[in-house]
């Protein structure tokens, strides 16, 4: 059983992959949720994280805010795919459970020190702020932690907020450096995969017909999603990032990839938050990450869909 932080910035795509581990218990336990800036600003994505636990069912989830902003650059925001709220589409109530008083920098260190080591994984579904932020401030958990599964970086897609980076590792590099240098197993779902995993129609219906409320506000989130990507995933859906990694924990078999060797580009503006994966083993470095590739994306949706319907 995985046993897991999620660390996030809701998000449509967040949204559905903390809904995914709230409704397998078998294999996930979720320890806590820890929002960072990142889609929109931290006041939201605190506030999303929330109602997307009351939408599960799970009031008594903890939710930690964390970093309002990168560590060394300015935030930069995509109210352009997720819309003003973060949450476009469904209309949520606000909740009415707390927020944690606890920084979500702190709360990661206490979890990993007081877990027994190894037993812990965390998993980033935005920028790797407050995961850098730990690791900083607390040097010991780092070799604590079980492994991180991740969604962030392209290989062969390149990038989607640049030419040449993926979101949420161009939004903080430098953390983004600092946790791929850490040590820690990383598992990587970059956009080479996610960019597989589309919610076309049939699928988008498949949500729907559910017809209990969770199934109806995760086709609100993805039909709000895929107004905002038509053109550029072929009029076939949007991507749902996010859930890749949750889906993972619950079925590794899903997906394909390589051990390589990832760095993070830190100092060229053109290329800045470029995951530099190599693929082909010519650098000489290290392997660091699980970089994955492919993914099995009908058996995906076919989990998704029956693990939302249990909700
Ligand atoms: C990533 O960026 C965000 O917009 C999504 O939630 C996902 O985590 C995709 O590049
Ligand atoms: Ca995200």
């Amino acid at each position: 059983k995985h046993r897991i932080i999620i660390d996030t910035d809701p998000g449509q795509d967040d949204a559905i992959a903390i809904l995914l581990a709230l409704a397998s218990p078998e294999e996930i336990e979720v320890l806590g949720i820890t929002a960072v800036a990142g889609n929109v600003p931290l006041p939201l994505t605190q506030l999303n994280a929330r109602k997307v636990c009351e939408l599960a069912g799970r009031p008594d989830i903890k939710v930690f805010a964390g970093c309002d902003r990168p560590l060394g650059r300015d935030l930069v925001t995509a109210e352009h795919v997720h819309g003003k709220t973060g949450l476009d589409g469904p209309v949520l109530p606000d909740p009415q459970m707390p927020l944690q008083a606890q920084h979500a920098v702190d709360f990661i260190i206490d979890t990993l020190r007081a877990e027994p080591v190894g037993s812990v994984t965390l998993c980033p579904l935005g920028p790797l702020t407050n995961i850098a932020m730990a690791f900083e401030k607390a040097p010991d958990i780092v070799t604590r932690v079980r492994e991180i599964v991740l969604m962030g970086g392209a290989y062969f897609e390149v990038g989607n907020i640049t030419p040449t980076a993926e979101f949420n590792i161009y939004v903080d590099p430098q953390a983004a450096r600092i946790v791929f240098r850490s040590g820690v197993r990383i598992v990587v779902m970059p956009l080479d995969v996610t960019h597989k995993a589309l919610v076309t129609r049939e699928r988008n219906d498949a949500f729907r017909a559910l017809g209990n409320r969770v199934g109806e506000a995760v086709a609100q989130m993805t039909d709000f999603f895929e107004r905002f990507d038509k053109e550029k995933y072929g009029g076939l859906g949007a991507p749902l990032h996010d859930p890749c990694v949750t889906a993972y924990l619950i079925r590794p078999d899903l997906f394909q990839g390589r051990h390589v060797n990832v760095e993070i580009e830190t100092q060229s503006e053109l290329t800045m938050g470029m995951t530099v994966a190599d693929w082909w083993r010519v650098s000489g470095r290290e392997p660091n990450a699980l970089f994955m590739g492919d993914i099995d994306a009908d058996g995906f949706f076919a989990l998704l869909t029956e693990r939302l319907a249990r909700l």
